[in-house]
């Protein structure tokens, strides 16, 4: 059977700062989400990752589906309204557009789909992170898929020997998408070259060579290029195949022991690792730091099992605390060189007036260098 997978998330409000968002704006989404879609789903679950809501939903209507689209847009609505009654921080924050037209893309929330046939057994994992940008993926996708190092696959399994298609997009880009298909292993530099810079190029989705599956798809969505200003972060979603064809579940949860710098912390404007964690986790400290949860499902028909927690498992106790020790060692060295993401990446815009400010207070010396008493 064909089914569609889709996610979508956004960041609709939350208590405490940008902590988590109230169970009643949870269920009121669930509610939407199980109300509206009798006639069109065949399954939905409803979870959060920090301050994001996420929407998983199966059905037969294929990718970019307005009928999909519109439903989760409604239920994001309804959920900013119980945030604002709540007064929850930041309600409402991710709807970027006044009214729904067509399509969410382009209108805040986070979108990853994918059309397939189901295999027998259909498992899936499904990763949601928050303060960070979709370019939190680069690095654990060309591990688990390009790296044997991380999959031994790639040597001991034929059909993952062959490779695989990476579809990678230029966000920077405006207007309509620019992306490139790159082959692994062939491509491995240049896929390489593009995915070393997560704040421009960045995994959209992956293909199996050997049978032209889909594995991955990503969200690509960066928000201050839909605003033309800050408006919060872009946490990203994906959704990974997983088996047979593709790299195994613990193939593609190793890069993420990693605890990897990514961009997005504390006021979306800072490096901080990336700590894996359990479902339904918030953040705290710096207000983070940047988190990624992942819920394994198998899906038959379009039904969808329990999710099961990967995070959750004592190996990741271990995990959490290198990370966590990383987190602190980067805060360390407060707001100099790496700790803080460069101009144009800062969600925040102050800083630029106190520069243009200061620019009007340079003074270039016109006859070289001066005796410290006349300079002041
Ligand atoms: C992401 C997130 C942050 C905030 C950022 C700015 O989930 O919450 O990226 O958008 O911290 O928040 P404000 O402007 O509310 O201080
Ligand atoms: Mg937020
Ligand atoms: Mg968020």
């Amino acid at each position: 059977m064909e089914i569609t997978l889709s996610v979508l998330k956004a960041d609709i409000g939350s208590i405490g700062g940008h902590i988590q968002p109230s169970t009643a704006l949870t269920e009121k989404v669930r509610e939407i989400i199980q109300h509206k879609g009798r006639k069109q789903l065949i399954d939905s679950r409803v979870s959060w990752t920090g301050d994001d809501i996420a929407i998983l939903m199966t059905h037969q209507q294929g990718v970019g589906a307005t009928a999909i689209h519109e439903m989760a847009w409604e239920a994001f609505l309804a959920g900013t309204e119980v945030a604002r009654s709540e007064g929850l921080y930041g309600a409402g924050q991710d709807l970027l557009a006044d009214a729904f037209s067509g399509n969410v893309r382009g209108m805040g929330p986070g979108v990853a789909e994918m059309t397939f046939q189901e295999r027998d057994a259909e498992p899936f994992v499904l990763f949601a992170a928050d303060k960070t940008d979709p370019g939190a993926f680069n690095l654990p996708l060309y591990r688990a898929f390009a790296d044997p190092m991380n999959t031994p696959g790639l040597l001991l399994s034929p059909a993952l020997t062959e490779g695989f298609r990476f579809v990678i997009m230029d966000v920077a880009h405006t207007g309509k998408d620019r992306v490139i298909e790159l082959e692994a292993p062939e491509d491995l530099y240049r896929i390489a070259a593009l995915l070393r810079d997560p704040e421009r190029y960045v995994v959209e989705s992956i293909w199996s060579r050997h049978s032209g599956q889909q594995a991955v798809a990503a969200s690509t969505s960066r928000l201050h290029n839909i605003a033309g200003k800050y408006t919060g972060k872009d946490d990203p979603v994906m959704l990974v195949r997983v088996q047979k064809d593709f790299p195994a579940t613990g193939e593609i949860l190793a890069p993420f022991s990693t605890g990897h710098f990514v961009a997005g912390g504390m006021r979306g404007s800072h490096n901080m690792p990336l700590m894996p964690v359990p479902l339904n986790a918030g953040t705290s400290y710096f207000d983070g730091p940047p988190i990624v949860t992942g819920a394994a499902f198998c899906v038959h028909e379009g039904k969808l099992t329990d999710p099961v927690d990967v995070f959750a498992h004592p190996f990741w106790d271990r995990v959490r605390d290198q990370v966590a020790d990383k987190a602190m060692d980067m805060r360390q060295q407060g707001f100099f060189g790496a700790a803080m993401l460069p101009m144009d990446e800062l969600e925040y815009t102050g800083i630029t007036t106190t520069l243009d400010s200061l620019d009007e207070r340079f003074r270039v010396r016109p006859n070289g260098p001066e005796p410290l008493r006349q300079a002041l």
